[in-house]
């Protein structure tokens, strides 16, 4: 299993609010990702959930009072401070928001948020009026201003029966932002690269009421633009017909073809890396049909023959092209001969790596939010090798993949071998 927050040491602390039952799961997600988790409850905290449940997942004792003899002689509250690379508060309430922006110092999360100088991430949680008062966005833009990374909140149904901004964002957008920031606390791996990524399906239309279309989500596609972009690149992030929210700071081109995203893709060049994660069809209806395809009048069996052509091969195109990027990645989704048929993909498309989807892999595919992929690729050497990324969250496996093209994918150009 990759573990991307590998060396963090993580401070998290869990305020009162509906929204702590998820940092349990953020703490699972936490120690998966390789950091080490140390949990300190608010006194509100232990309303929602147990300090038995947090002990368990995280590995050591709970910390929940500045008066706590006992843990203090074991490690007092300022060698905690020290002790942490990162400080998160997840569900951080309006309540602990203010009180970390002033300065408070009457509990122990208050305190150790005073004392430690690792950077601060704060995940809100509360009701949607809560957060949009003056007062919180003013509290949030103190602590912003002084660098700490606020990680939402998202907008949806709340607990309390309303809807609006406050929600509390998922444990794996969470440990995807805390991935982000610990690749950036060593630069901007991608700052001025421009990255090309195209994701989701493409509808080949028969008529004006049908299409021959594939399963494909777009998620991954989605993640490895928001992830690009949290490196720093300047992104393009051309889309099949999929209902994703464009990722911060993400320029979007909306396709529907293999056809016009062929267009789009090569629309965009020069770029210095393009990743082919779309699932482009193959093959498309030799002629749109004007009008809806009826049925015979006549009731009769005989059945309907399209004729399909080849669509463009874009990722082969962009390979070949003029103006080819420094990377090329293309990927791959089989159900049988993955290995095979990656290195062949590699070989015949000229491109520098190919990701493979790995199947069978229990919660990945198509529109799962986890995957696995195996990474092929041809070193200087022009020898082949494998790398394998997951399982893990589409977020983290995109942030992976974009680390293992920078630090050991060649940017030359592919040669070929016969
Ligand atoms: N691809 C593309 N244009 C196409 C078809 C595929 O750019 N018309 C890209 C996909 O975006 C993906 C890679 O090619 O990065 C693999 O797609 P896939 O359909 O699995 O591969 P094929 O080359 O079509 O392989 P096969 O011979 O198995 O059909």
């Amino acid at each position: 299993m990759s573990q991307p927050l590998q060396g963090e040491r993580i401070l998290l602390g869990v305020c009162g609010g509906i929204a702590a039952y998820k940092a349990a799961e953020l703490v699972r997600r936490l120690r998966e990702a390789g950091a080490q988790v140390q949990v300190v409850m608010t006194a509100a905290a232990g309303h929602f959930v147990g300090a038995a449940t947090f002990q368990a997942l995280s590995g050591r004792p709970v910390r929940d009072s500045l008066w706590d003899a006992n843990a203090e002689a074991a490690m007092g509250h300022i060698e905690l401070a020290r002790w942490a690379t990162r400080v998160v508060v997840a569900p951080a309430s309006a309540d602990a928001i203010a009180r970390i922006a002033h300065g408070h110092a009457d509990d122990l999360l208050a305190t150790l948020c005073l004392v430690a100088t690792a950077p601060l991430a704060i995940v809100p949680a509360m009701n949607h009026r809560m957060w949009l008062h003056p007062a919180t966005q003013a509290n949030v833009a103190t602590l912003k201003s002084r660098g700490a990374l606020a990680i939402g909140p998202d907008v949806g149904a709340q607990a309390c029966g309303e809807f609006g901004p406050g929600r509390m964002c998922e444990p794996d957008a969470i440990v995807a932002a805390l991935v982000a920031a610990h690749a950036v606390a060593g630069g901007d791996p991608l700052a001025g690269q421009r990255v090309l990524v195209s994701a989701g399906p493409t509808y080949e239309d028969l008529d004006p009421v049908r299409y021959l279309g594939n399963r494909s989500s777009g998620k991954m596609g989605f993640a490895i633009a928001a992830a690009a972009a949290e490196l720093g690149a300047q992104v393009t992030l051309v889309a099949g017909p999929v209902h994703l929210p464009t990722p911060a700071g993400v320029h979007r081109i909306d396709v529907r073809s293999a056809r016009q995203m062929h267009a789009a893709v090569l629309g965009a060049l020069p770029q210095d890396i393009y990743i082919g994660a779309a699932a482009v069809a193959d093959f498309m209806p030799a002629r749109v049909a004007e009008h809806k395809i009826k049925k015979p009048t006549v009731s009769s069996d005989s059945g309907l023959t399209v004729e399909l052509v080849r669509t463009p091969d874009i990722l082969a195109e962009v390979a070949a092209h003029p103006q080819r990027p420094l990377r090329v990645v293309g990927f791959a989704a089989e159900t049988a001969a993955l290995a095979d048929s990656a290195r062949d993909k590699l070989r015949r498309k000229r491109v520098d790596a190919i990701a493979a989807n790995r199947v069978g892999v229990t919660g990945s595919g198509f529109d799962a939010d986890d995957n696995a992929l195996d990474v092929y690729w041809r070193q200087t050497d022009g020898s082949e090798t494998m790398a394998a990324l997951g399982p893990t969250s589409k977020a983290v496996l995109a942030r992976e993949l974009l680390q293992l093209l920078l630090d050991r994918v060649p940017a030359a150009p592919t040669q070929d071998t016969p």
